[in-house]
């Protein structure tokens, strides 16, 4: 594998293609390069490895939501335990690269975590006072370094929700117009992480809201499926396909026909896939038939593995699977221009993931389609310190 590192890859690509943009003279717009940056407490990534040249936009996660019950007040904290990480972040990314900018990110990706404050939040008793949750957002963006905020809570569940969210956007960029103008200095960014698709079971996310009130929307473009949820392997983050509408083309085409404009919207690229056991090592096609997340027995390969595999939903990180191919020796990822995925099998263990000719297809499709960019999930999945 010539390329170690995805976000080298695209940031070549990018190159190269604006070479080629200019020389065609399409437009001047500048792609946003993202990536979200997730804090870990129990295995802190180091910000030092981040290679803050190859983005446009770092986005930190994630702020927490306190809840004062003397006062029934929400708001935006950083925990003491946060306090220096943060600092060092914005310090050492704007140092290597002094044109990024960085957003905060409230919320999170795990739902049982962070579902309580939110839902309390977004809930009819509690919504009214939003004002200080906003308030509080600000004061932190600003007093961290932060060029940004961004939302990411993407389960509203009723229509009342909805609805509160519709407010809370329209408010929150009322508030974040103000303070610019009352501080003279530039405005602060507002974010948001949705689903693939603006739809939520019957409902569907605020879209003229998010599209008067957000510079532009994540686009959570994977977890289609997975090895707690079916056994048979899956195109896990695929850019099309034929049998089914679980897929990215379709729910980058549902939210434009919304009324969401492309431009706004940013294309999640998943830095890490999904392990599957398969049933039979022959029968390795996608859509084979296997046995639950793999492998539980650490048993693939030829000798016993105790180190990877911690996950106990089949989750692997980029860099996890380049160290495991290279370590049992694996072919090279085979490439499906269907879904527009990778996979590869290593014994009984089948892994699909996004390897480089997947990224490279889903960030000319970004640009064909004429989208804002694209936002990895997640930066520290991706760097090539563990193949040494
Ligand atoms: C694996 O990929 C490398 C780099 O792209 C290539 O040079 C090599 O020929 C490939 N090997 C096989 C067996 O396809
Ligand atoms: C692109 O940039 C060039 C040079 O800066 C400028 O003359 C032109 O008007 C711009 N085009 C658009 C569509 O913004
Ligand atoms: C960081 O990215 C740049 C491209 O902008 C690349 O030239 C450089 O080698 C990378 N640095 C590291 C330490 O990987
Ligand atoms: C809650 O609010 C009260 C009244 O403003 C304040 O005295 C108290 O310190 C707050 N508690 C926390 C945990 O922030
Ligand atoms: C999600 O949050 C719950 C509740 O805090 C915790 O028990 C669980 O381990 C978390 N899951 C992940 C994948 O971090
Ligand atoms: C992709 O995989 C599916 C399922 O195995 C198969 O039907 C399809 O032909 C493959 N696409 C290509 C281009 O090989
Ligand atoms: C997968 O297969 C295993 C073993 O047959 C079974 O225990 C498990 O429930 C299946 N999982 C799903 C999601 O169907
Ligand atoms: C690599 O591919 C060759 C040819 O398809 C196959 O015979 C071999 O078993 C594969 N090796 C591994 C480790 O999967």
């Amino acid at each position: 594998m010539a390329f170690k590192d995805i976000a080298i890859l695209l940031f070549f690509i990018t190159i190269l293609q604006s070479q080629l943009h200019k020389s065609i003279a399409l437009d001047n717009k500048t792609l946003i390069k993202a990536g979200y940056w997730r804090y870990d407490t129990l295995n802190p990534p180091n910000i030092q490895s981040i290679n803050s040249t190859l983005y446009t936009h770092l986005i930190y996660g994630f702020a927490e939501l306190t809840f004062n019950t003397s006062t029934d007040q929400m708001f935006v904290t950083i925990s003491d335990d946060h306090d220096e990480q943060v600092k060092n972040f914005n310090r050492i990314v704007k140092r290597k690269n002094p044109s990024l900018k960085t957003i905060l990110s409230i919320g999170g990706t795990n739902q049982s975590s962070i579902s309580s404050t939110m839902y309390l939040l977004m809930s009819n008793a509690y919504f009214p006072g939003r004002k200080y949750f906003i308030e509080s957002s600000i004061t932190i963006a600003r007093s961290y370094g932060f060029d940004g905020l961004d939302f990411c809570w993407i389960w509203p569940s009723s229509s009342q929700e909805i609805s509160n969210l519709a407010t809370l956007l329209d408010d929150w960029r009322v508030a974040i117009d103000l303070e610019s103008k009352q501080v003279k200095k530039p405005r602060l960014l507002l974010t948001m992480a949705g689903k693939y698709t603006p739809w939520i079971e019957d409902l569907s996310f605020p879209i003229e809201s998010m599209r008067k009130n957000l510079d532009w929307l994540h686009v959570f473009a994977f977890d289609y499926y997975d090895p707690g949820t079916t056994n048979n392997t899956s195109p896990v983050a695929a850019l099309y396909d034929p049998n089914s509408d679980l897929n990215t083309d379709y729910g980058i085409n549902a939210w434009i026909k919304s009324g969401f404009p492309s431009q706004n919207l940013v294309l999640g690229l998943p830095f890490y896939g999904y392990v599957w056991t398969l049933l039979s090592p022959k029968n390795n096609q996608i859509g084979a038939m296997g046995t639950g997340p793999g492998p539980k027995d650490y048993s693939y390969g030829t000798e016993a593995e105790t180190e990877v595999f911690t996950s106990t939903n089949g989750m692997l990180s980029f860099n996890d699977i380049k160290r495991d191919m290279i370590k049992y020796r694996a072919n090279n990822s085979s490439y499906n221009s269907t879904y527009v995925m990778n996979y590869v099998t290593i014994g009984k263990t089948w892994i699909g993931f996004d390897d480089v000719k997947a990224v490279i297809s889903k960030v000319s499709y970004a640009k064909k389609r004429n989208l804002g960019g694209y936002v990895a999930w997640q930066v520290s999945y991706d760097w090539n310190s563990v193949l040494s």
